[in-house]
């Protein structure tokens, strides 16, 4: 994570190691200000703000607030203007407010922090370990409408943050080809499905996904009053025998294919072979890891593919393009147009058609 390109000396070593061994606790410690108000009232005092201030307007003890502070001092996250005075630090003002750092923070201490000790074991047993934090599933796919409440906010949040930029763009890519009946594979609560007939007024579109996923898709699209042009295919697509259905005009996999291992990939690649014509357009939108404009992207996702190791199925990652396209044609399948960080964003899309 040093951006240091020179070898560092032992003793910047010794402090780098160091960030990594107390770094959960300072991690909290950011966490706890956010939690308790005092980054927030920081960052609104741009001058810098007493810290006997902080605790009456927070009705915090001295103490707890001087032990936090001294944490966020060390993490980067404010600055002492002097003994009892402090102010944020550009760093401390992303903690507060940037969108991406808060999604993440969330992301990172409800769904990935108790689980993260499982690392080891996940990797032994190529098993989601640490998912057992929350329920006895397989995958967290199988548990998602079932994660306590606060949990699944900050997954959805997570998982809706990345791809609900990307959607905006990717429907001119899609649209292009003027696809009258497009298949969402893995279409979770339905929000591309929504994004389509809001987009496109014929459009007819097919959600696949769990049952647990279809349910809550279902009761979105119904709300949005799309029942007559959306419907609902209930597939588990780990197992080789459940069949994609025919007649898509369009195959749409959005940060889909992450959630498999390189020959699940395969598998669900072959099974969308089989079920499309030489004429069906087939989409892959992913945030692939080596071709980020940011290097706080490609620190997202390394972190990400591990978020996969221990808590969503023990055996998946953020692959590269060059992996991706690699199994695409495994499959028979072949990449006709790459349009790289759609956007604003970190995505991808891969429009495939199959060998014929
Ligand atoms: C990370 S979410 C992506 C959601 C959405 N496409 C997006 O871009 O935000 C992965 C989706 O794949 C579904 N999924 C995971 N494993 C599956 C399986 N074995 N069969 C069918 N769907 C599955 C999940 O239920 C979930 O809705």
């Amino acid at each position: 994570m040093s951006e240091t390109k020179r070898p560092l000396s032992a003793l910047e070593a010794k402090y780098e190691a160091q960030k990594i061994a107390f770094g959960p606790i300072f991690f909290q410690a950011i966490m706890a200000m956010r939690k308790l108000g005092i980054l927030e009232l920081i960052c609104k005092n741009r001058r810098g703000i007493g810290i006997l201030s902080i605790c009456d307007q927070l009705n915090l003890s001295e103490y707890g607030v001087r032990v936090l502070l001294e944490a966020a001092e060390c993490a980067g996250a404010i600055e002492y203007i002097d003994e009892n005075t402090v102010s944020a630090s550009m760093t401390g003002f992303m903690l507060n407010s940037d969108p991406m750092t808060n999604v993440n923070l969330n992301f990172v201490n409800d769904v990935c922090y108790q689980g993260a000790k499982y690392l080891p074991d996940s990797i032994l047993k190529s098993k989601p370990e640490g998912l057992k934090v929350f329920g006895n599933w397989p995958t967290v796919y199988e548990g998602l409408s079932q994660l306590p409440d606060l949990v699944k906010k900050s997954w959805f949040e997570f998982d809706h943050y990345y791809s609900d930029e990307a959607f905006k763009e990717a429907l001119k890519i899609v649209f292009k080809e003027n696809p009258g009946y497009i298949f969402d594979i893995g279409g979770n609560t339905g929000k591309w499905a929504m994004a389509c007939c809001d987009h496109n007024e014929k459009v007819k579109v097919k959600i696949l996904d769990l049952p647990g996923q279809l349910e809550v898709s279902k009761k979105n699209i119904e709300q949005k009053g799309f029942m007559d042009r959306v419907d609902f295919f209930e597939i588990d697509l780990l197992d080789t025998t459940q069949l994609i259905p025919e007649g898509a005009d369009a195959v749409w996999m959005s940060q889909f294919l992450d959630c498999f291992s390189e020959s699940e990939i395969v598998a669900i690649l072959e099974n969308v072979r089989r079920a499309c014509s030489k004429d069906t357009w087939i989409y892959i939108l992913e945030t692939f890891i080596d071709n980020q404009k940011f290097p706080a992207a490609k620190l997202c996702l390394t972190g990400t593919s591990l978020y996969f190791t221990f808590i969503a199925n023990g055996n998946s990652k953020m692959y590269s393009i060059g992996a991706m396209e690699r199994l695409v044609n495994q499959a028979g399948l072949r990449v006709v147009e790459t349009f790289p960080l759609i956007g604003d964003s970190y995505h991808t899309v891969l429009k495939c058609k199959i060998n014929v």
